[in-house]
């Protein structure tokens, strides 16, 4: 199939454009590089052999969407497109629903009036708010989220839920994504956070490369083992794979579908530092902070639907993801600037 990938030149969309482009798929890239660099074009391309077509333009730009639409024969569209930064979300929270919610409707109104209405959106584990039950299947009832940037993925689900029932023409698959980390073996592809990470592995990293001091562990009295918070770490090789995994139910015309990709595995803070330094070799000094707002004790995943109705289930453990997110950052202490 030929794929827009909007937002294909960030974290998730790059790595998802390689696993796309080694199951014989071609693609398209549609960025702004509002969070992320032109540099990575290249990098996919010496990965993957393979010249890549891409546009710098926004999703909320009709008009360059319409040229796209009218020059590429595309067949479905991977939307990673949006912003994604809790805290500054709650700073900005016009800016993240005009930008994720207006741009997404622009980018679906063009679509269908191409005739293109084949969709698989990312959205998030943070649409369970504060989960009903552990491990959190798809049958969870969707929560109260904390911040607007949940919102918009919630949001996005209704709306885009709501398109595919009013016309069945539509493929819309939701995938629910619980915490990516890792990067691709190359070590040339990665998360490249600007300013302070606001995630856990990219901190870790640059402390481990030298660029912070320590680690602030929010809170040790949460209702866990140890007392900090448990997430669903998983691999971001594999949350690319689960899409290309997704592509296929597509062809089948799936209608409306809803999957999470997890790992089922629940780590503690603790657990993911002490695993960082195992699998690099370099200690993670940490000090214990105060809770952060919003923060959940647990959230981990049971992907058993992705199992059985994909065929998809994450491959790489927590010592592959520790190891691949440090060859990354050391490999490309400063991200893309180097
Ligand atoms: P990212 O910021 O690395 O990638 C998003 C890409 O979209 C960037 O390259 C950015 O430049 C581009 N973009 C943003 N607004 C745009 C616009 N208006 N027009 C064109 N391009 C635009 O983020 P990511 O981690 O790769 O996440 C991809 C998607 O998955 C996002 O929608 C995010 O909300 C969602 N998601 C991410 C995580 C995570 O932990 N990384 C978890 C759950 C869901
Ligand atoms: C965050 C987002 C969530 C998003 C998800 C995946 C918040 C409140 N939620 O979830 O909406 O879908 O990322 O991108 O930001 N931690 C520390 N020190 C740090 C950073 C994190 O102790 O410097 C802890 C957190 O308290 C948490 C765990 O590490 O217990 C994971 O944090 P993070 O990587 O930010 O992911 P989530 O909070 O799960």
């Amino acid at each position: 199939m030929r794929i827009l990938v909007a937002g294909g030149a960030g974290f998730i969309g790059s790595h998802t454009v390689v696993e796309l482009a080694e199951a014989g798929h071609e693609t398209v890239i549609l960025d702004n590089f509002s969070n992320s660099s032109e540099k990575v074009i290249g990098r996919i391309e010496a990965i993957t052999g393979k010249k890549i077509t891409f546009y710098k333009a926004d999703i909320l730009d009709k008009g360059a969407l319409e040229e796209i639409f009218s020059k590429e024969k595309i067949d479905a569209v991977i939307h990673f497109a949006g912003l994604k930064a809790v805290a500054e979300s709650v700073q900005k929270p016009w800016e993240y629903y005009e930008n994720n919610i207006a741009g997404t409707l622009t980018l679906v109104d063009v679509m269908r009036k191409h005739g293109v209405k084949n969709i698989i959106f990312s959205s998030s584990a943070t649409v369970y708010g504060n989960p009903a039950f552990i491990p959190i299947t798809e049958e969870c009832p969707k929560g109260q989220c904390t911040n607007p940037y949940g919102w918009t993925k919630s949001m996005l689900e209704q709306i885009l839920s709501d398109i595919q029932k009013a016309d069945k023409e539509w493929n819309v698959i939701l995938l629910r994504y619980f915490n990516p980390i890792g990067a691709h073996k190359s070590g040339t592809i990665g998360e490249n956070p600007s300013g302070v990470p606001n995630n856990l592995m990219p901190y870790i990293t640059q402390v481990a490369v030298g660029k912070r001091e320590e680690l602030g562990v929010f809170g040790n009295d949460y209702n866990t083992p140890d007392g900090t918070g448990v997430r669903d770490y998983i691999h971001v090789v594999d949350l690319a794979k689960g899409h290309v995994k997704a592509l296929k139910k597509i062809e089948e015309n799936a209608g409306l579908k809803i999957y999470n990709l997890g790992t089922g595995i629940g780590y503690s803070v603790i657990d993911i530092v002490k695993n960082f330094e195992e699998a690099s070799g370099v200690k993670i000094p940490y000090a214990i902070k105060p809770r952060r707002a919003g923060d959940i004790d647990t959230c981990y995943s049971d992907a058993s639907r992705a199992k059985e109705e994909l065929g998809w289930e994450a491959e790489n453990g927590i010592r592959e993801m520790c190891e691949d997110s440090w060859r990354w950052q050391k490999n490309n202490p400063n991200g893309y600037e180097d």
